[in-house]
């Protein structure tokens, strides 16, 4: 049986990819924010909830991500795969206690930071994966990151992208610095759930206009994860599904070297990890 992590497992997509691989028989640990949708999605699974369980974490801050970090290990000494469904849309100059803005932390920063501290208990799988979950945005070198890793003063429609790519980056500092593991980034596609929270009210509106001509649906956004975390024909190199629901239509990530370690360099004096 896999152990498998993820992070933003009580809510939408992730919380989808927790009851498919559930249904495949695996052991799921959840984090996300809230303890009542945690509580809430425990209580869906039904007789598989022996095989759940969920943690509350506020993965927005360095102090957060540690404290789950070390809950997470004392209670497992192995962990399969991570998957990072966190995510934050917000237009706002939010910044966190760490001075950093909260897209940033929430939809890069926290995965590097929690992967890194989870490594050793990922090291420890057969065949580890870690897979990322951002909006549609296929590898390019054609990006720049001058404004990372402040992003001040935030603009939603310049930096989503900068902020997003660095998932590839650390897709692929993963595959290359850690033997045996496969690392991969997953477009969600467009799916109704709490990701328009705290967006304009207009785009709230939209979604829920088009919702029923234009999205996927949450398991078509959620099965590339659960694909990935089951199959282990693909991992030699870091890899990016770019259409939801299409497991076979996968590319390889490749980027430029010394822009990946600028990136982890930064990262890496962040977080301390
Ligand atoms: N749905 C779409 O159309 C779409 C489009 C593009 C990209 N995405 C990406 O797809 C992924 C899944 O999103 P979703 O659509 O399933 O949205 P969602 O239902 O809002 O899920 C987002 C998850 O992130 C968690 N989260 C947010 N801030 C956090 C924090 N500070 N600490 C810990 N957990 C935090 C939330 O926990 P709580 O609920 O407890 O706060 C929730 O579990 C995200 O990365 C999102 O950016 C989605």
């Amino acid at each position: 049986m896999k152990t498998i992590l993820i992070a933003g497992g009580n809510s939408g997509i992730g919380l989808q990819a927790a009851r498919d691989l559930l249904g495949h028989g695996n052991r799921l640990v959840l984090l996300g924010r809230d303890q009542r949708k945690g509580e809430a999605a425990l209580a869906s699974f039904g007789a598989a909830a022996d095989r759940a369980s969920f943690l509350a974490a506020d993965l927005s801050t360095h102090d957060g991500v540690r404290d789950t970090a070390s809950r997470v290990l004392a209670q497992h000494d192995r962990i399969d795969a991570l998957v990072h469904t966190t995510g934050v849309f917000t237009f706002e100059e939010s910044r966190t206690a760490d001075g950093l803005h909260l897209f940033f932390a929430v939809n890069y920063l926290s995965r590097y930071h929690l992967t890194q501290l989870l490594l050793p208990a990922l090291r420890l799988a057969e065949r580890p994966v870690v897979l990322m979950m951002t909006a549609a945005i296929p590898p390019t070198d054609e990006m720049d990151f001058a404004r990372f890793p402040e992003f001040a003063p935030f603009s939603l429609s310049r930096d989503r992208k900068p902020i997003q790519l660095a998932n590839h980056h650390y897709a692929a500092h993963l595959t290359h610095t850690a033997p045996g593991l496969a690392a991969g980034v997953v477009n969600a596609g467009s799916a109704k759930t709490d990701i328009m929270r705290i967006a304009p009210w207009y785009m709230r509106a939209g979604m829920k206009v088009l919702g029923p001509l234009a999205l996927d649906s949450v398991e078509t956004s959620a099965r590339n994860v659960v694909e990935a975390v089951r199959h282990d024909d693909w991992g030699g190199a870091p890899v990016y599904w770019g259409k939801p629901g299409r497991f076979d239509q996968r590319t390889s990530i490749t980027l430029d070297a010394t822009t990946t370690q600028h990136l982890m360099d930064a990262s890496r004096k962040l977080t301390g990890a």
